[in-house]
């Protein structure tokens, strides 16, 4: 298939592409800008370069010309994971969430539409979930209640979808991606942030003085749901699904793993909840392990040592 992947040089873009790279061909985009580290960025991209398969372009989702670009290409599958990431973030810079995430999501379904794409999927997020108290969040549950800017473009997400693929006939699939972690991952997020400040023995914060459960989900189990979403016969129109661990994990539990695998023990800062943040995610699910034969394996006793063994590799330490 030929097949566009948004967010390319990204972290999830990135495994995405490298995953689908053997089978397919792959159309990667990226604005490359500098929220983080725009050297990591190019370091994922070196790599996708080396393959025939890959080629890229360096472009903002929002630019209204995209389409124009593709005309003689015929797409099968769009999925955009581009975006403006991160809930601390957007109540510093709110317009960045609208702009890439909002303007952006619509763009690339006008692109479709134009372009007769048939099948498009896309990132959304468990923070759309909100202040949501019934646990496991499953896809049936309402979620009217974003408590971040960032929840709330892509709840936006998921109902430009929605609307396109009633009014167009675009097969639309989301995707509520639940705090992804692994090699090659985005230095604002806590793996990250952590590994690097117990390096350089430095303290590291740690909200709700701890009291914090994640959904922690390894990339590589996260992109087999991609290919599940792939790979899906196109029952629905619209459908969305939750791709999270299904293992809730506490997040003093996370540290000390850290710490084990580092070999050092970290200096802690106990501070109070952040606005935006919430407390505890946890997924339910049932209906993508059924459908997009989603099966979750990498616990994170497994998976942190592989992204500590990339880090020290990377970052020469
Ligand atoms: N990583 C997670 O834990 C997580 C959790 C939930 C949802 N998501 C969603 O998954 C998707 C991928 O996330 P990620 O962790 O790989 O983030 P990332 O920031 O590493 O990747 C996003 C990429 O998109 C690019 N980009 C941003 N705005 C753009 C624009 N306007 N035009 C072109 N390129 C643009 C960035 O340069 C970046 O390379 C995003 O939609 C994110 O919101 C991620």
């Amino acid at each position: 298939m030929n097949i566009l992947i948004t967010g390319a040089a990204g972290f999830i873009g990135f495994h995405t592409c490298m995953s689908l790279l053997t089978n397919h061909k792959i159309y990667g985009l990226d604005n490359l800008n500098n929220y983080y580290d725009v050297n990591l960025k190019k370091s994922r991209l070196k790599l996708l370069k080396q393959h025939k398969n890959f080629d890229f372009l360096k472009i903002d989702i929002q630019n209204k010309n995209l389409h124009g670009k593709f005309k003689k290409i015929e797409l099968d599958i769009i999925i955009n994971l581009a975006a403006q990431a991160g809930v601390r973030h957007s109540l510093k810079d709110p317009f960045s969430y609208i702009n890439s995430n909002v303007l952006g999501q619509i763009n690339l379904l006008e692109f479709a539409r134009k372009n007769g794409v048939k099948k498009f999927i896309y990132a959304s997020s468990s923070s759309v979930y909100g202040g949501n108290k019934k646990m496991p969040f499953s896809v049936k549950h309402r979620v009217d209640n974003p408590i971040s800017l960032y929840a709330a473009s892509k709840k936006s997400t998921e109902l430009l979808a929605e609307c396109y693929s009633h009014l167009f006939k675009i097969k639309c699939i989301g995707l509520r991606f639940f705090t992804v972690y692994g090699p090659w991952g985005r230095p604002d997020m806590a793996t990250f942030i952590f590994t690097k400040k117990i390096i350089e023995k430095k303290k590291i914060d740690i909200f709700n003085y701890g009291n914090m459960q994640r959904d922690f989900t390894y990339i590589d189990d996260i992109v087999e749901g991609i290919k599940g979403a792939i790979n899906l016969k196109d029952k629905y129109r619209h459908k969305i699904y939750n791709l999270g661990n299904n293992k809730p994990e506490n997040l003093k539990r996370f540290v000390s793993i850290i710490e084990k695998e580092l070999k050092i023990k970290a200096k802690k800062n106990l501070l109070q909840m952040q606005p935006g943040d919430v407390a505890k995610t946890s997924a339910n699910i049932n209906e993508s392990k059924k459908e997009l034969k989603f099966n979750p394996k990498t616990s994170i006793d497994e998976g942190i040592p592989k992204f500590i063994e990339w880090y020290k590799n990377y970052y020469k330490h």
